[in-house]
């Protein structure tokens, strides 16, 4: 698939998933792009875990469930370390949110050209303080925090992208 083909493909998916199950080598290369996204300072403070085991997936997905989290035979978990970029005595920086939004990106075009679908469930793992409880369940390290997590697999149903604003209302040329 083209690249634009696959940036337009792109949408939300979050129904059932088939059972059929995706192979080791098409989640490696779908986490490699994440990893292969670009980080503040090259920090590469993203991390992942790969959600196999049945019974892992289910305490998830009790914890948030929806068609996709019950459904889907692959949940990948974001996680983020917060590292300070110092400049100098006065500045410092944190990139962790940037970099993790990057890589999830690259993740979901990845997971699009592969033809499986999947939902960045952000939001929902911040509700109730999800992400502390999938960070029990994983055994995340105390230096690492759950941001997101990614159900996906084989959609049933049609993948579609919501709609957007037209171009003129978020873009200009030059200057306001
Ligand atoms: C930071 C972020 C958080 C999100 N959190 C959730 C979420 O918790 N649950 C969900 O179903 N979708 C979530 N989404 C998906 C958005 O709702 C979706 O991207 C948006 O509606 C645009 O639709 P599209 O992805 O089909 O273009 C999130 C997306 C982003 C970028």
């Amino acid at each position: 698939m083209d690249f634009f083909e696959v940036v337009e493909k792109r949408g939300t998916y979050r129904l059932d998933f088939k059972e059929q199950q995706i192979s080791d080598d098409d989640i490696i290369k779908i986490v490699n792009a994440g990893l292969l996204a670009p980080s503040g300072h090259n920090f590469q403070t993203t991390s992942f875990v790969i959600v196999k085991d049945k019974e892992l997936r289910d305490k998830i997905s009790t914890l948030m469930p929806t068609k996709a989290t019950k459904t889907a035979p692959v949940i990948l978990v974001a996680l983020s370390e917060k590292k300070m970029y110092k400049v100098n005595e006065t500045a410092h920086f944190y990139f962790d949110t940037e970099d993790y939004a990057a890589a999830v990106e690259n993740i979901l075009l990845a997971i699009t050209a592969m033809g499986y679908a999947a939902v960045w469930m952000d939001g929902m793992s911040r509700m109730d303080e999800n992400y502390k409880e999938i960070a029990k369940i994983l055994n995340v390290p105390s230096d690492r925090t759950v941001r997101t997590i990614i159900p996906f697999g084989v959609p049933i149903n049609e993948v579609k992208q919501n709609s957007r604003k037209p171009f003129e209302e978020r873009v200009v040329w030059d200057r306001f």
